[in-house]
């Protein structure tokens, strides 16, 4: 029985759509055995976290594993790096030197970009993998390794061989087992679990309070192509983190940095919605009270101690505050703290504070929301970044009779 979520967290692998889901089921059929892979995939899509995977759940996980990317490595010396050499076998071996293969005896070797290698090694490789024999340069002694082969590319290998670039016979020997590594295109429905995690991981790391990202800003990133795929998207959450920290970042902010136009976007390219985005939406209204909730939390904080020590207060008792999440030293909190405009905060009153829930929170700011917009539903639920289905629900389970 493969266990599907060990193999997620091996390597911190996530996605939950079907084209996902069945790659760590294939990465669980081969992950066992000695096999050697073929990973394939464009640039960006994961493919070295899948080498990885197979490797931390083989039997191999608690020996070496070395990766070797093949496109790094000079085409003079390539040979010399894999299989090591022999003192004096060319200018500069001064000693008899390991190559890579040996390094990983025992464990795996990923080459990494193997499209890349030069057509004399590639007969080499074939051999290790087929009979686990080389010779290192200069040498006369064939030599046993046992090393698992696991090989990466972008490229079309079936095009390489075409064009005479690469063996035939290697090819068919890695192929046996080949990955596809989806694009992200392809699985787009994972998007927000991505722009979570990139979003979550990299604010912990540099002290930025993560307020997320609104559903329509979601729904533009599931309908961009991505060429550079799921690096191109860390990178575009990440940047967009940065530049604006500490807000719930738009579809605007998203249009902006992937320089799209809008009416481009909507006139042109389908927005890919699935049967999950209900739920999505749930989950981003819940996270979005949580944040509120941290606010509320900070704003007590600032109360208290503005009760315990009025003299000495720092901010007018009728402004809403912001303070990033992880900056509690009250020394550099005159610094850092963001006003924010009464009328884009207007959901809790100063003096509820303390006894306000959050059920009571979604509660108000649905009702004023609907006054602000004369009870026009579909303005309202767009303001508050939800469905139309989930406002109506919302009206009805707290009672909302026209305003
Ligand atoms: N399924 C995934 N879950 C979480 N992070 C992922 C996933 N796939 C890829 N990543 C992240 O995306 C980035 C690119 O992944 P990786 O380096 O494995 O891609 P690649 O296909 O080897 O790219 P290249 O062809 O350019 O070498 C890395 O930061 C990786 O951690
Ligand atoms: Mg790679």
């Amino acid at each position: 029985m493969i266990d599907i979520g060990k193999i997620r967290r091996s390597v911190g692998m996530i996605g939950e759509s079907e084209i996902i889901r069945d790659m760590l089921l294939l990465i669980g059929q081969v992950a066992d055995t000695d096999i050697s892979v073929l990973i394939h995939g464009e640039s960006g899509t994961g493919k070295e976290m899948v080498t990885k995977a197979i490797h931390k759940n083989s039997r191999r996980k608690f020996e070496p594993l070395v990766v070797v990317n093949c496109s790094a490595i000079p085409a003079g010396i390539i040979e010399s790096e894999l299989f090591g050499h022999k003192k004096g076998s060319f200018t500069g071996a001064g000693d008899d030197r390991k190559g890579y293969f040996e390094a990983a005896h025992k464990g795996t070797i990923i080459l990494d970009e193997i499209g890349e290698t030069p057509i004399e090694t590639q007969a080499k490789l074939l051999r290790v993998i087929e009979q686990g024999e080389f010779m290192r340069v200069g040498g006369s002694k064939t030599e046993k390794i046992d090393v698992r082969v696991i090989a990466a590319t972008n490229r079309d290998l079936t095009e390489e061989v075409r064009q005479g670039r690469f063996r035939k016979d290697l090819y068919f020997r890695l192929k046996t087992i080949t990955i596809n590594v989806p694009a992200l295109k392809d699985h787009a429905s994972d998007i927000h679990l991505f722009v979570e995690r990139f979003g979550l991981e990299f604010c912990a790391k540099n002290d930025i309070a993560f307020k997320g990202f609104s559903v329509d800003a979601i729904k533009v990133l599931k309908s961009y192509h991505w060429p550079g795929n799921i690096r191109e998207l860390k990178n575009l959450v990440e940047s967009l983190i940065v530049i604006h920290k500490g807000i719930r970042l738009q579809e605007d902010h998203v249009n902006k940095a992937l320089g799209l136009n809008v009416q481009d976007l909507n006139m042109n390219l389908p927005i890919l919605l699935d049967g999950e985005s209900d739920k999505m939406e749930r989950e981003l209204i819940l996270k979005q009270l949580l944040f509120v909730r941290q606010d509320v939390n900070e704003i007590k904080q600032i109360l208290y101690a503005e009760k315990d020590n009025p003299t000495e207060s720092m901010y007018p008792s009728n402004q809403a505050l912001f303070l990033p999440q992880t900056n509690k030293d009250p020394e550099n909190i005159h610094e850092d703290y963001q006003e924010i405009d009464d009328d884009k905060f207007q959901a809790i009153h100063a003096d509820a504070v303390g006894e306000i829930t959050i059920t009571d929170l979604e509660h108000e700011m649905i009702e004023r929301t609907l006054e602000k917009f004369n009870n026009n539903r579909r303005k309202t639920a767009k303001s508050l970044d939800i469905s139309e289905r989930t406002l109506y629900r919302k009206i009805s389970e707290y009672g909302i009779k026209k305003i």
